[in-house]
């Protein structure tokens, strides 16, 4: 008989967290706030303020600095 029903927290798949994609506060995409910043030439934190991504509660800041740094080879900061 193996007691509980439920399963013990080593028996439970490790938790990793997945990276935001969004930021949940405006509503928008990375991939939209870095294709914006393709088509228009303006900086991301131009697109950022206009946007509004990453000006609110700033959760989704670190994972948006990791996505334009894969794939701009910059290190941006919203706001
Ligand atoms: S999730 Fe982006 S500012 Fe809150």
């Amino acid at each position: 008989m193996s007691g509980s029903p439920f399963p013990t927290l080593r028996q439970l798949p490790a938790l990793t967290p997945r990276p935001m994609t969004r930021c949940e506060c405006a509503g928008i995409e990375f991939e939209d706030v870095l294709a914006e910043v393709r088509a228009t030439g303006a900086t991301p934190e131009e697109v950022c303020v206009r946007t509004g991504c990453g000006q609110t509660c700033g959760a989704c800041r670190p994972d948006f600095e990791s996505y334009l740094r894969a794939r701009l080879h910059v290190v941006a900061k919203p706001g």
